[in-house]
């Protein structure tokens, strides 16, 4: 595979905007967007928070790395993980190939703060997610590209994700291929 058919792959906390700026990119490339957690509800037929409420977290990872498994063999999207996904050095090791694009995005605990405040839909949140965050930050450090996210649009951010993917690719890709 040349570096053109990879995926663009957003990973990082929960918060930091790896849905609504996949779907952006997604949108400027005309590539597929695929948000991991939609595909999961979709298969598991429920929302993540009653799956984890009946299942526990172990079943909830073990789908999730099934279903990177699944992706990191598909060409040309753009996809969204969940927070929790590519923290495992397994989940990691799964899309390490020359050709998917792996950026994290980040966001300072006191910016989450404001963002998640309120939110139900995410079982993680029940519990002390700043320690969570502490803890996943040295896995999350290991992946290729790192973006902030806390003073930035959509926008500019959907041009920070378009750069790298240029440079990754060699070539200027912003029209559709
Ligand atoms: C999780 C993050 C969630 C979802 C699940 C577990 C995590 O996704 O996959 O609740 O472990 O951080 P978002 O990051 O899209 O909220």
């Amino acid at each position: 595979m040349k570096a053109e058919d990879g995926s663009i792959v957003l990973t990082g906390f929960m918060g930091t905007g790896k849905s609504t700026i996949g779907q952006l990119v997604a949108s400027r490339l005309q590539r597929p967007f695929l948000d991991m957690d939609a595909v999961l509800e979709t298969r598991l037929n429920q929302p993540i928070v009653d799956f984890f409420a009946t299942h526990g977290e172990e079943a909830f990872r073990e789908q999730e790395t099934q279903l990177c498994a699944e992706l990191a063999q598909r060409e040309g999207c753009v996809i969204s993980t969940g927070g929790g996904t590519l923290v495992p050095s397994h989940n990691q090791a799964l899309w390490a190939t020359e050709t998917h694009l792996l950026v994290c995005l980040w966001a300072t605990p006191a910016q989450l703060t404001l963002r998640l405040q309120g939110d139900t839909q995410r079982p993680l949140l029940r519990g002390d997610w700043q320690q969570l965050y502490l803890e996943r930050e040295a896995q999350y450090r290991k992946l290729p590209h790192h973006l902030d996210t806390d003073a930035k649009t959509p926008n500019q951010l959907v041009q920070e994700v378009v750069g790298l993917w240029q440079q990754h690719t060699g070539h200027d890709t912003t029209s559709p291929h």
